[in-house]
C-alpha cells in the first residue's frame, strides 16, 4: 500500500516505477481511502501500542493506493526492498528512505506474512478477482 502521505506528496508514479524495477509484478491496483474503522481493522495487531490512534488517523487521512504484487518469496522480498520501518534507518535508495517523512508516514506498507497478505488484499479486492 502506498500510504496517504506519499500519495499526497505526489509520489504514486515514482513508487510504482521503483516497485516494478525491483522485479515485482502488479497483479491488482486500486486507489481507495480507508475509513477510521477500516484503518483500525487493518492495523488491529497494533491496537495496544501507544501510536495506534495516531497511526489510524494518518492512515485514514487521505487516499491510498493498494496493490497485490507477485514475485518469488514476495512478502519477504518486498519488506527487504522497501527498507526499515523508520525512514531514518532505511537503506539508501529504498522507498522508505526516499519518500518516507517519519516513522509513521513511512510511504508504504508491506504485508508481513502470506496469510496476512491474503487478509489485507481482501480489504481492497474482491476475492473472486484473479490475481
Ligand atoms: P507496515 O506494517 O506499515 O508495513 O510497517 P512495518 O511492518 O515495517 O512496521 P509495524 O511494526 O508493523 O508498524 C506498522 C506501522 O505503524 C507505524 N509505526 N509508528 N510511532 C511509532 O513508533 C511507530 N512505530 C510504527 C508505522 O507507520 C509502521 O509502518
Ligand atoms: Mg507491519
Amino acid at each position: 500500500m502506498i500510504k496517504p502521505g506519499a500519495v499526497a506528496n505526489g509520489h504514486i508514479g515514482a513508487i510504482m516505477a521503483k516497485i516494478a524495477e525491483g522485479g515485482f509484478k502488479f497483479k491488482a491496483i486500486r486507489m481507495s481511502r480507508l475509513s477510521k474503522e477500516q484503518a483500525e481493522a487493518f492495523y488491529a495487531v497494533h491496537k495496544d501500542r501507544p501510536f495506534f490512534g495516531s497511526l489510524v488517523a494518518s492512515m485514514s487521512s487521505g487516499p491510498i493506493v493498494a496493490a497485490v504484487l507477485e514475485k518469488e518469496n514476495a512478502v519477504m522480498a518486498y519488506r527487504d526492498f522497501i527498507g526499515a520501518t523508520n525512514p531514518a534507518d532505511a537503506r539508501e535508495g529504498s522507498i522508505r528512505k526516499l519518500y518516507g517523512t517519519s516513522i509513521e508516514a513511512n510511504a508504504v506498507h508491506g504485508s508481513d506474512s502470506d496469510e496476512n497478505a491474503l487478509i489485507e488484499a481482501s480489504f481492497f479486492f474482491n476475492t473472486m478477482d484473479q490475481f
